[in-house]
């Protein structure tokens, strides 16, 4: 395994709720996010996509997302990133949905061997902040190690700038740290 980095994230366009109403959003607040931190990581970037996307309506999305949530689906997400097993450190982006990731996002961890890899959650979210998502990437991925993540508020998410800078430095230091308490 390289010493790569990959900031990997589940985001969608469209119809959503925010600051108490329903607000078209034409690039979603989790892909502003990530891309910010493509700029001070310098890293590679992939987006978690469903082959059959949730729908751009709103309401329609809580439903279908709530369905795959419920019924512990794993939606098919198209192939990629080539060669994941390059990665030492993952940035894991997605939307709290119902509490938790979305669905597309527990096909992706299922789908490669993230064994001994290093996973940095960040979520956007309209209120519940990280809800039991850390928890849930941690049943999936029993044997990476799943750091404290970042949670923004998503209409805030290309404001945030500073805050992810901060994240990504605090969680540098550490990882460090963790590192040299384990030699
Ligand atoms: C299906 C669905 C479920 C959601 N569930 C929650 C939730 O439980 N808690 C919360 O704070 N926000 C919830 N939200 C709001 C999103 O987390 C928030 O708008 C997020 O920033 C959207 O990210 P995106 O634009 O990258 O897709 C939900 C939104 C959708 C579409």
């Amino acid at each position: 395994m390289s010493n790569k980095t990959l900031i990997a994230y589940y985001s969608r366009s469209g119809e959503n709720y925010m600051n108490g109403s329903v607000t078209w959003l034409p690039v979603g607040n989790t892909k502003l996010a990530a891309e910010i931190l493509k700029e001070i990581l310098g890293a590679d970037i992939f987006q978690i996509r469903p082959v059959r996307e949730y729908s751009e309506n709103y309401y329609k999305c809580i439903d279908e997302a709530k369905q795959d949530l419920y019924r512990n689906r794993r939606p098919e997400i198209v192939k990629g990133p080539r060669r994941p097993e390059d990665y030492s450190t993952i940035y894991l982006g997605y939307p709290n949905y119902w509490g938790t990731i979305p669905m597309p996002v527990a096909t992706f961890l299922e789908t490669y061997d993230l064994a001994g890899k290093v996973i940095k959650p960040f979520c956007t979210h309209e209120g519940s902040g990280m809800g039991r998502s850390e928890a849930d990437i941690r049943k999936l991925c029993p044997d990476s190690i799943v750091m404290p993540g970042l949670a923004l508020r998503g209409g805030s998410a290309p404001r945030e700038i500073s805050a992810i800078q901060d994240w990504v430095e605090e969680a540098i230091s550490e990882f460090a740290g963790q590192k040299a308490a384990a030699i």
